[in-house]
């Protein structure tokens, strides 16, 4: 027999009905089933290259930045997830940015955490966050904090394009939190700091006095452990996956998986509200799943993530997204392959909330 709805079982008089109304309550069976997030039903996603390209080069075609209006002068294309209306996940936003030759994105500085990791880049490109100049090659990934100013500044003769990854959706619509928001009153800020210098500071030499000036400043004063600005150099990130695959076995379902680490205490997460690695899988990795969402971006290689009965098949610079609790796997086509694994599993850490498992044999 089939299951009663309980609602339905469940008959109150007209009068306790009218007195529910009135009062503003409502018993917990109706309540219950309309809890959960409106975007209930992630799907498995992906966003091929060649297609991204081509639509943000048109992109750049009809709009310089400078002619987009204040406050939002960044020239992004932002992959929506089907069911969704301004984002990959629930938690974590993920926006594809260029920057022409001789174009500055105008400095500003947000609540919200955000990194940018290179797709195409070059030397003479820069992000600039908390006074220093970062160049932002290749791969590279470079933290741009909380309240931290950050502007980007194309001095190169080439476009520039790089992956913006921000906690925007966990922020602004499950937490309904603000994105404390300024606009700096120059286009440029002023560079402060020498080259190198925020990342010297989180080195194995640290400042011995109390007087250092790396805490956030702002509203976000005394936060515990705040993720300081910071480059990781894909040359060296990538000597560490190489380093870590010669001499050991790789985890069953990320492969050789380097986490990307919060430079004030040398842990993951890289922010509290998203972590990061990067993957090399030089073969298919076992299935599993967890509670958490996964995005990931190809840094290169090609093959295939199966997600429940989906297979999405990737190449390089794809984005694809992993929704919470469906069974998934890794399998590089050929040699190997490299991913850049975005997750939004510290949250669900941070309140005793992470689940994950594989399916029995
Ligand atoms: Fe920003
Ligand atoms: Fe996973």
């Amino acid at each position: 027999m089939a299951q009663q709805d309980p609602e339905e079982r469940i008959e109150l008089t007209s009068e306790t009905r009218d007195l529910l109304e009135e009062n503003d309550l409502r018993p917990l069976w109706e309540v219950e089933k309309t809890m959960g997030n409106v975007y209930d039903d992630l799907q498995p996603d992906i966003w091929k290259w060649a297609d991204i390209k081509e639509t943000i080069d048109n992109v750049e075609e009809d709009m310089p930045i400078e002619e987009l209006p204040p406050g939002f002068q960044r020239r992004v294309a932002v992959p929506i997830n089907t069911g969704m209306e301004n984002a990959i996940s629930n938690t974590i936003y993920l926006g594809v940015q260029t920057v022409s030759p001789g174009e500055t994105a105008p400095s500003h500085r947000h609540g919200a955490n955000a990194l940018r990791f290179t797709i195409d880049g070059h030397e003479d490109m820069k992000t600039v966050v908390a006074g220093e100049e970062f160049p932002m090659e290749n791969n590279d990934l470079i933290t741009t904090p909380q309240w931290e100013w950050h502007d980007h500044v194309n001095d190169s003769d080439e476009t520039a394009m790089w992956l913006d990854v921000l906690d925007l959706p966990l922020v602004l619509d499950s937490l309904n939190s603000s994105n404390v928001f300024e606009n700096h009153e120059l286009e440029r800020q002023p560079v402060t700091k020498t080259q190198g210098y925020w990342d010297s500071q989180f080195g194995q030499a640290r400042p011995a006095d109390e007087s250092k000036d790396d805490g956030i400043p702002g509203p976000f004063e005394g936060i515990r452990d705040p993720t300081p600005p910071h480059r990781f150099s894909w040359e060296e990130t990538v000597r560490t996956l190489r380093q870590r695959a010669d001499n050991n076995t790789p985890d069953p379902y990320d492969g050789y998986s380097m986490a990307y680490v919060n430079p004030t205490n040398g842990q993951p997460p890289l922010f509290p509200t998203m972590s990061f690695r990067a993957q090399l899988l030089q073969e298919a990795t076992e299935t599993h799943f967890h509670n958490a969402t996964e995005v990931y971006f190809v840094i290169e290689g090609e093959g295939a993530t199966h997600v429940g009965d989906e297979t999405l098949e990737w190449s390089q610079w794809d984005i694809f997204v992993v929704p919470p609790n469906e069974l998934h796997s890794h399998e590089p086509d050929g040699e190997e392959a490299i991913l850049l694994g975005m997750t939004d599993r510290p949250v669900f850490e941070a309140f005793n909330f992470y689940a994950e498992s594989a399916p029995s044999e």
